[in-house]
């Protein structure tokens, strides 16, 4: 088996003002003292990438952004795009949250174009994919997974370009997990859709997200095919974030 170093991101959404970098720089220092054996990343809000990226320069912490533009520049107020970001310091993007899908009316194919947007910008896409409760009950939680893959994930996807989210939506701030066993079967699920399509797609990093915490961490973490996690809520205080990052 390949060995995959784990990416644990933690996605504030729409949280967090100039104070809270504090956070940034309390996580930056826990980690120099006690190093995480995994890659750690922090996706703040857009108004925040820049002056994250000086605090946390040098150190064991990188940067990323929850959303993008799917075009490099032109006339699209209000947005931004992948190459903005990575002109910041960003180094990744995270695309086709459910909560853009949901707010946003995102389709898998403007998620793809965005996954391509950032790609071109050098920014590893982590690509989000899950389905509802609705959808899990009625038994078709690995269909609409693997119909959001085929049309979200460009043919170009690498292991080091990009990553793949599965968060559950019902698992998503909700305070309750999937089983581990539907975790394993859903991740080898995406795993055999990444390593059918892609050369080294068994590399390719499938994190887990939805409720992630430090208390149940140990438990996904250990999930086969599970390599990292994509974390909301318990991202937001450094102390939080860095007890999921003592299950590696
Ligand atoms: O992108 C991460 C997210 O959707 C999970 O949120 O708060 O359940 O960890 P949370």
């Amino acid at each position: 088996l390949p060995i995959i170093t784990p990416l644990v991101a933690g996605n504030w959404k729409m949280h967090g003002l100039l104070k809270d970098l504090e956070e940034a720089r309390h996580l930056q220092a826990l980690l120099t003292e006690n190093p995480a054996q995994a890659e750690v990343l922090l996706c703040p809000p857009a108004t925040l990438i820049h002056p994250m990226t000086a605090i946390l320069r040098g150190g064991l912490v990188s940067v990323g952004a929850q959303d993008c533009h799917s075009l490099e520049k032109g006339a699209h107020t209000g947005d931004i795009s992948a190459k903005m970001l990575a002109d910041l310091g960003a180094r990744y993007v995270i695309v086709g949250h459910s909560e853009r899908r949901e707010d946003h009316n995102e389709t898998s194919e403007q998620v793809r174009e965005k996954a391509l947007a950032a790609h071109n910008a050098t920014l590893c896409a982590i690509i989000c994919v899950g389905e509802t409760l609705s959808q899990r009950d009625a038994g078709w939680a690995e269909k609409i997974v693997l119909d959001q893959l085929a049309h979200s994930v460009p043919d170009g996807a690498t292991a080091s370009n990009t990553v793949i989210a599965y968060e559950p939506i019902w698992a998503i701030g909700t305070g309750r997990i999937p089983k581990p066993e539907d975790v394993a079967v859903m991740h080898q699920t995406i795993r055999d859709h990444l390593a059918d399509r892609f050369a080294l797609g068994d590399q390719m990093r499938i994190l887990y997200g939805g409720s992630v915490k430090a208390s149940n961490a140990h438990i996904l973490m250990a999930v086969p095919n599970v390599n990292g996690a994509l974390v909301g809520g318990s991202s937001l205080k450094a102390l939080d974030f860095n007890g999921i990052l003592d299950a590696y």
